[in-house]
């Protein structure tokens, strides 16, 4: 079944707050603009993403280690990216309003979208997208360090201790998760762009020449992933960049767009980095960042092709995507139809009543199943506003605990997405779930 999928922003940012997925920063202060944090299941969610790309790009492959880098980094680093000459965005300032744009996202160069004036805009200027900040505890006598705007140099500045150490040869890849800071100037669209984000990133180091190919591979599978993590494929499209967009390290990208509900947008980079930020790096600090092949011979620096998604964006698509509204038994109902592996709770134990007589069972089912999954458990309101209140926030299963569990061994099992329920003995349960799953 196809879900209707959200047509309004609006709809996902409200269950988001109401179910604690995700609440506005410092919100008693009043907010902090573009920036959120993620409550009890946006948080499952968020980690749920970041496991379901580990596992396919690195626990199931030989050829893909996990690193983890600082945060922090010297300029040295940016100096040699190119991230302090290049990462920039052209900035207009509007004289009249005084309001300030990227000038490569308005569309009508010569008025102002906020106060309507004509000819307002102020010379474009590069403005570097690179928090910076002091390290050390004398103001203004620390060295000046940068909050990375890519988790990719720090797969490049351990090329050499990786290669040493894991003992791959390429074609093999350098895998990261984790934070990423970049002063956008116009962030947005919810937790679609934001300063402070998290990514999933690999650089796939191979022989020059094989270079192609692996980008052609990676392309495809990386857009399959999320058609097999539930988006459905005419969500998605592969947009070939242009010329005039390519980063200023990249000899040709591609990215896997979704369709959001203001248009396509991006949802993951895949780029062809070639050999520039192992040379760059090799150039600045003088190491060594090559590749001796026994084989043949010969001392190589590999191409890199670079395969880069956002963690919150996923989730963000994942959301839009799974969201639907149906019908069942003449009341409508808000689901999630989240893929198993992404959903915060795979199973809700939901004892019939509250009262003492089926707690300890529901309790014990309930501990049974928290050994292998998430789960929740909530014994308090009618069970059909308990499985509403599941299907809303995506869990795939709910087990109910009735009197009868007391006599026959049994419980009920619910799917959210059809509503059937069957009743299955208590000592297969684990093994129900699990097939039904999937995992
Ligand atoms: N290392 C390559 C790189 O960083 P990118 O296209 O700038 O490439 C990769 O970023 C992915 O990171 C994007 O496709 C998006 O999913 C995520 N991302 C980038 N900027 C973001 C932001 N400001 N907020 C949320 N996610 C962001």
């Amino acid at each position: 079944m196809i879900p209707m999928a959200a047509t309004d922003l609006e709809q996902i940012v409200n269950l988001c707050k109401r179910r604690g997925f995700v609440y506005p920063t410092a919100e008693i202060y009043g907010g902090f603009r573009s920036s959120y944090d993620y409550g009890p299941l946006g948080s499952l969610m968020l980690r749920n993403v970041r496991e379901a790309w580990i596992r396919p790009m690195v626990q199931q492959r030989d050829d893909v280690v996990l690193i983890d880098a600082a945060i922090l980094a010297p300029p040295a680093v940016f100096e040699a990216s190119g991230h302090l000459a290049n990462f920039t965005d052209p900035l207009v300032d509007c004289t009249n309003c005084k309001h300030r744009f990227r000038e490569d996202t308005l569309e009508d160069p010569n008025t102002c979208p906020n106060c309507g004036a004509k000819g307002s805009f102020t010379e474009a200027r590069a403005f570097n997208l690179m928090f910076k900040t002091e390290a050390g505890p004398v103001e203004g006598a620390g060295s000046t360090v940068y909050l990375r705007p890519e988790t990719a140099q720090g797969m490049f500045v351990n090329f050499a201790n990786v290669l040493q150490t894991s003992r791959k040869r390429p074609p093999f890849g350098i895998a990261q998760v984790g934070k990423s800071f970049r002063n956008e100037i116009t962030p947005g669209n919810f937790i679609f762009r934001t300063r402070e984000f998290e990514q999933m990133e690999m650089q796939f180091f191979v022989p020059p020449a094989d270079g192609p190919k692996w980008y052609d591979y990676w392309c495809a599978t990386r857009l399959q992933w999320y058609i097999d993590l539930g988006i459905p494929a005419e969500s998605l499209r592969l947009r070939p960049h242009d010329a005039d967009e390519l980063s200023h390290y990249s000899a040709g990208t591609s990215d896997v767009e979704f369709l959001y509900p203001w248009g396509w947008g991006e949802l993951e980079g895949i780029a062809q980095r070639t050999d520039y930020d192992l040379k760059q790096h090799a150039a600045h600090s003088g190491q060594r960042l090559d590749y001796f092949d026994p084989t043949t011979n010969e001392r190589y620096v590999p191409f890199v092709i670079e395969p880069a998604a956002g963690v919150n964006r996923s989730m963000a698509a994942f959301l839009l995507s799974a969201y639907d509204e149906d019908e069942v038994g003449g009341e409508s109902r808000t689901i999630l139809r989240l893929h198993p592996r992404l959903a915060p709770y795979k199973v809700a134990v939901l004892p019939l009543s509250k009262k003492d007589a089926l707690s300890p069972l529901a309790r014990k089912i309930y501990a049974t199943l928290t050994e292998r999954y998430m789960c929740d458990y909530e014994d308090t309101q009618s069970i059909g506003k308990r499985y509403r209140r599941q299907d809303e926030v995506g869990t795939p299963l709910c087990v109910t605990v009735d009197f009868d569990s007391l006599e026959d061994g049994a419980v009920t099992i619910r799917d959210r997405d059809s509503t059937e329920q069957v009743r299955v003995p208590i000592e297969s349960l684990v093994n129900e779930v699990a097939a039904r799953l999937g995992f």
